[in-house]
């Protein structure tokens, strides 16, 4: 089976004509994006990326080898594409209970908690911890305020020169106060290359190192994104591709403005995150773009579902589905049958999943809220690296037929601006003043 599927079965027959006749757009946009001469194309490392990385992953296994050797747990300091994409790959990666033999992975800088922050020191007085800071621009504030209390925290444990051993920052080659400051501190460093921005790093060591400091198979990851990379963009078996594309497209020109990614096995939730920033931040511009929101079914059925099933409708499911079960549990049989429950007797508990689901497909398209079913073989390192280079390639070529460019993000640079001048950071006198009068007029 190939490692990705895609399904329209539940998807009006008007919408698959429609996706059809965009197909031809959508391989245009696909051969502007290999061909890197569409907007942003300064930005396209990531596209053969998985092909370049021999060099920097030994360099990144040494580097987590290290780290393990003095370190119990590994805080990961980032946000956006410098947190989500490790996030994501750990998450689905790792056991619920039972983590690999590698480090702890703990994430901070992802928010402004101060709650978070000091709840973080306590869960580490006692434990040997390693910081990877990460930040592409070196500058953004919530992972710097972060990483400023925990830096102190670990040179107060084990002195500058030993914490100096235990940090590791992933930033720009040349730019912003994060590189200046690892080289003034003798930090190790790994690079982010300028031709790569944060949603799309996941293959960079942004994403690696802390995936290879908790044991998992970071070469079997990247395995399954080259694999995916050589099936789309070499040997052009692209119809999985192409039909996601052209059918989410078509459902939001048929007024679908929001795409909910649903998946049943929660150990994809990060997925989901990691997806909504990708493609909320790539095509969400110029007054375009779908809307994307993420549910965990069945647990979201009884919250979601009734709006699902007969709210407005103006959204469409993308279901991600694992086919190899990941468990063989069965229902057991129970003699008394007080709960009524023998019926399901002996069916596993993945197979219980799947009739949910396409109990839920059929309802659901029947309500009115279609449904494309993206069907993943399974859920290992090779299978995920393949999922998300198929969605980074899916994003770039949709945005293309939306009409954006999919590598900038200028709407999140005015909130960071914002917060820059009213927390009165130097060279933002000016853009404080008029934010504070702002302020001073408004209404309650
Ligand atoms: O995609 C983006 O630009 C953002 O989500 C960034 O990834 C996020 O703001 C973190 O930026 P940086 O890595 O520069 O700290």
């Amino acid at each position: 089976m190939a490692m990705v599927n895609v399904k329209t079965t539940y998807v009006e027959k008007t919408i698959k004509e429609n996706a059809a006749s965009l197909l031809g757009e959508v391989e245009k946009a696909h051969h502007t994006t290999l061909s890197k001469t569409g907007p942003g194309n300064e930005f396209l490392g990531w596209v053969d990326l998985p092909d370049r990385m021999d060099e920097t992953l030994k360099a990144i296994e040494t580097t987590a080898a290290r780290l393990r050797s003095v370190a119990d747990v590994l805080v990961v300091v980032g946000i956006g594409g410098s947190y989500l994409g490790a996030k994501a790959v750990l998450e689905t990666l790792d056991g619920y209970f039972k983590k690999p033999s590698g480090m702890d992975v703990v994430f901070a800088g992802h928010h402004l908690s101060a709650a978070y922050m000091e709840e973080l020191r306590d869960y580490l007085a006692d434990k040997p911890f390693a910081i990877n800071v990460i930040s592409k621009s070196g500058t953004t504030t919530e992972p710097a305020v972060a990483f400023r209390f925990l830096k102190a925290l670990l040179e107060s444990k084990v002195g500058k020169a030993e914490a100096a051993e235990r940090i590791v920052a992933t930033t720009d080659a040349t730019k912003g106060a994060l590189r200046e400051l690892a080289e003034r501190e003798g930090y190790d460093t790994f690079v982010i290359d300028d031709d790569i921005g944060g949603r799309y790093s996941v293959f960079t060591p942004v994403g690696l190192l802390p995936v290879a400091c908790r044991g998992h198979d970071v070469s079997g990851l990247l395995g399954g994104a080259k694999a995916m990379m050589k099936t789309l963009n070499e040997k052009g078996d692209t119809e999985a591709l192409y039909r996601y594309v052209s059918t989410r497209q078509a459902l939001y020109q048929a007024g679908r403005k929001v795409e909910l990614f649903v998946y049943y096995e929660p150990k994809l939730s990060f997925v989901a995150e990691w997806w909504k920033q990708l493609f909320g931040e790539s095509e969400g511009k110029d007054g375009k773009g779908l809307f994307v929101a993420g549910a965990a079914f069945t647990t979201d059925l009884h919250s979601l579902g009734q709006y699902l099933q007969d709210g407005e409708r103006h959204l469409f499911e993308t279901v991600v589905n694992v086919a190899r079960p990941l468990s063989t549990l069965t229902v057991a049989t129970d003699k008394d049958d007080l709960d009524n429950l023998n019926y399901l007797a002996g069916k596993s508990v993945h197979e219980v999943n799947e009739r949910a689901m396409e109990g839920t497909l059929l309802a659901h398209a029947e309500g009115g809220t279609p449904s494309v079913v993206i069907e993943l073989d399974r859920l290992d390192a090779p299978h995920v690296g393949g999922l998300l280079y198929f969605f980074m390639m899916a994003c770039a070529v949709s945005g293309y037929v939306l009409g954006v460019n999919p590598f900038d993000q200028p709407g999140v640079e005015a909130y960071k601006q914002n917060m820059f001048a009213l927390l009165e950071k130097p060279g933002f006198e000016d853009r404080g003043k008029a934010l504070r009068e702002k302020l001073s007029k408004q209404d309650d």
